[in-house]
């Protein structure tokens, strides 16, 4: 064999070796580049979250939002430019916010170790953070996503949907590898937080020909609601929280949708196949088993990956 085909063979072995490793995340990734890259992010969540109580749900929310859209390669942090709309700036991205953290983490990091630690993780990192801050379980977060170099507005239309039902949700969800249990825990998701009036607008006002309010809600928290969203309010900001302990991460969630209290028709929609409902049952009855399966499904979550690049700044591609 001539050494020239020796050579084409090992690189060809080589980049197949790589690209391999390159999509497979590990829990020491870091540990010799950047070992101290967690406890920053960790340090940066908290102090912020001192600062705005609103600060963990936005970023395990941004997480979500991250990997539904070309998987978890912080395409959800990335601008506009010139003519591009970029993901934040498209249709679903109400309640996005508090990108500034993720920036803050980002500088800190960077000042320790240039160009090491990619956004995405960084961003994974912080969503973990954001629900022990809220009292839920830790885990460790798998480690080597890479930044993606695309975001497009047009792709959030990718993103599930508040009025689908469940077989829209289980699409969305087997789309990306993840089953109805992942569907139902990462739902859990929903006990942090806040939602505007244009979320669960369609429940209450119209809801169909035969019914003003959606028939599967309690009719006096449809009553609530509607006199917090009436009808054609101007108010922008006007919404209530996910649920009444909205900044414990608990499974207060899974009671609520037993109680015909969820905000959205996709949350009630889980009562409506036999495997969810069974799940939102046991969920409600265990915080543990709740925790359990959070964090087994935010792990499949989170390593759905896509990215090629380690950002210098997350805002920008390098
Ligand atoms: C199953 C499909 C899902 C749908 C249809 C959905 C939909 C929504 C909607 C419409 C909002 C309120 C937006 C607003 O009006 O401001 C929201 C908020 C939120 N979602 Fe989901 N979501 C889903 C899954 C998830 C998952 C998997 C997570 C995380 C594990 C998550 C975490 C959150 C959080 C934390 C908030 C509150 C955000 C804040 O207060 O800033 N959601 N979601
Ligand atoms: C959401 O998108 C609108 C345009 O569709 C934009 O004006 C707004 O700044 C975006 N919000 C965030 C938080 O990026
Ligand atoms: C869910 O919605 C889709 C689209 O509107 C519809 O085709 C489907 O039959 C619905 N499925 C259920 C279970 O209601």
């Amino acid at each position: 064999m001539s050494m020239a085909i020796v050579v084409a063979f090992l690189t060809s072995l080589f980049f197949i070796s790589v690209s391999t490793l390159g999509n497979a995340l590990s829990l020491n990734y870091y540990d010799q580049t950047c070992p101290d890259a967690e406890l920053i992010v960790s340090k940066v969540v908290k102090d912020e979250t001192t600062k705005d109580k609103t600060v963990p749900a936005a970023l395990l929310r941004m997480h979500f939002h991250d990997c539904f859209i070309r998987g978890c390669d912080a395409s959800v942090l990335l601008s506009s430019k010139g003519k591009n709309t970029a993901e934040k700036d498209g249709p679903p991205n109400v309640s996005l916010h508090a990108f500034y953290v993720i920036d803050n983490a980002k500088k800190e990091v960077e000042a320790l170790c240039p160009g090491v630690v990619s956004c995405a993780d960084i961003l994974a990192f912080a969503a973990r953070d954001a629900v022990v801050i809220s009292g839920g379980p830790i885990w460790d977060v798998p480690k080597g996503r890479k930044d993606g170099r695309t975001s497009k507005a047009s792709e959030t239309i990718q993103m599930p949907a508040p009025t689908f039902n469940i077989s829209q949700l289980q699409q969305s969800f087997s789309q990306r590898g993840l089953s109805m249990e992942d569907l139902v825990a990462l739902s859990g998701g929903h006990t942090l937080g806040f939602s505007h009036c244009s979320s669960f607008q369609n429940r209450i006002h119209n809801f169909n020909s035969k019914h003003d309010i959606d028939p599967s809600m309690a009719p006096s928290f449809a009553g609530r609601l509607k006199s917090i969203c009436p009808v054609n309010s101007q108010a922008k900001n006007a919404g209530t929280t996910m649920d009444p302990s909205s900044t414990t991460f608990d499974n207060t969630y899974y009671k609520l949708i037993l109680q015909g209290k969820s905000l959205f028709s996709s949350d009630q929609a889980l009562l409506t196949s036999p495997t969810t409902k069974t799940l939102v049952s046991k969920f409600a009855t265990s915080k543990e088993a709740f925790s359990n399966a959070f964090v087994k499904s935010m792990i499949k979550m989170s390593s759905i990956t896509g990215g090629q690049e380690v950002r210098k700044n997350c805002r920008v591609v390098n």
